[in-house]
């Protein structure tokens, strides 16, 4: 069920797709992932408050050039990304803090005098701080925010405006296996028009001594968001996972193109989630696979388009292929 909430005024309206179902589905996954071999547990849960504020820092450390490299190239092109789609709406997955949004925000108005950004997320917390800064910023935009989880909710999530620009930044597309993936994309086709745009931003395969570094922070920003997991558990389901007997793992596995986040037990050791009657034991060095983050080429993310439904027309990247931003027109819908 869909509960609409409006809070400020009629320039801001948050709508939350059940909060009940979020800890109903926490509870579920967490007993079959922590059960499973490999052990797992699904990232979306990294998000709470602290988890959004720790992934913010993440982005700003040296070696995490995703945000950097994604920046530049919003900034180089955003004028032109407006121009060519001029959209009267711009639907953002999973926003986080909109701050390279917020470049094509800027750019959209010196086309118009209004605009509407709808921001899906996970994390309610910053879903309405980021969009409190924005409304602050342009009094000329209205924001229609939505709480709840790309993977499950698209179908409750509407968009009645014409010309949309859907955008997925940050490589979080990457974070799926390709199934996911190639549903994820064919959802957001199924819910634009035909005349919309989809913008995305996508990290390639590079120098593994480059994709390591970014994942493993000297600073330790990337450990304490990953061990974050445990304490969001332990909040959520009256746990007593200790974080001082778990480290940060993080590699690229070049076999499957992607860099794998795991949570490695320093020791034998029992925890309980009371909630859940669960008990595991952890054998010394037993890992619990938190993360992946896929690394595509510029041929496999093209592939992967235009079999779900969109047709790549505009390709970023710097000088160095870095990162890429791909504005795709949507394939007109059998
Ligand atoms: N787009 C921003 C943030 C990327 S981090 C950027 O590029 O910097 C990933 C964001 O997706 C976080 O804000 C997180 O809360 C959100 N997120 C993660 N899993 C999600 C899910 N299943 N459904 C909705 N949002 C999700
Ligand atoms: N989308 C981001 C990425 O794949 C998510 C991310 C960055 C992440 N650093 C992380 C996820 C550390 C887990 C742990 O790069």
């Amino acid at each position: 069920m869909q509960e609409a909430v409006k809070i400020d005024s009629g320039r801001f309206q948050l709508n939350r797709l059940s909060p009940e179902q979020h800890v109903d589905s926490l509870e579920e996954d967490v007993y079959t992932g922590l059960l499973s071999r490999p052990r797992s547990l699904p990232p979306k849960y990294f998000y709470d408050e602290r988890g959004s504020k720790l992934f913010d820092q993440i982005c700003q450390t040296d070696e995490y050039y995703l945000t950097r490299a994604e920046s530049a190239l919003l900034k180089k092109h955003a004028d032109e990304i407006v121009s060519t789609v001029r959209p009267t709406a711009i639907v953002e997955y999973g926003s986080g803090t909109s701050e390279k949004t917020e470049l094509l925000i800027q750019a959209a108005n010196q086309h118009y005098d209004w605009l509407h950004y709808l921001p899906l997320d996970v994390c309610e917390e910053i879903l309405i701080e980021s969009s409190r800064r924005l409304l602050d910023r342009y009094p000329w935009l209205s924001i229609d925010a939505w709480h709840g989880d790309f993977l499950q909710d698209m179908q409750l999530f509407n968009n009645s405006h014409t010309r949309s620009l859907y955008t997925f930044l940050g490589s979080s597309l990457g974070n799926f296996s390709y199934d996911e993936a190639s549903q994820f994309l064919r959802d957001v086709r199924n819910t634009a028009n035909d005349d919309d745009w989809f913008l995305l931003g996508i990290d390639l395969v590079k120098d593994h001594s480059i994709l390591n570094a970014a994942y493993n922070d000297i600073e330790g920003y990337t450990a304490a968001f990953n061990l974050n997991l445990l304490d969001v558990l332990n909040q959520a389901l009256d746990g007593d996972f200790n974080t001082e007997k778990f480290e940060h793992h993080a590699f690229f596995d070049i076999d499957n193109s992607r860099v794998e986040m795991r949570l490695r037990s320093c020791c034998r050791q029992t925890v309980t989630l009371r909630d859940i009657d669960l008990k595991i034991e952890f054998e010394d060095g037993e890992h619990i696979t938190t993360e992946y983050s896929r690394k595509y080429t510029a041929d496999s993310i093209r592939q992967l388009l235009t079999s779900t439904g969109f047709s790549p027309e505009h390709v970023y990247t710097g000088d160095n292929n870095e990162f890429m931003l791909i504005l795709s027109r949507c394939l007109k819908k059998r």
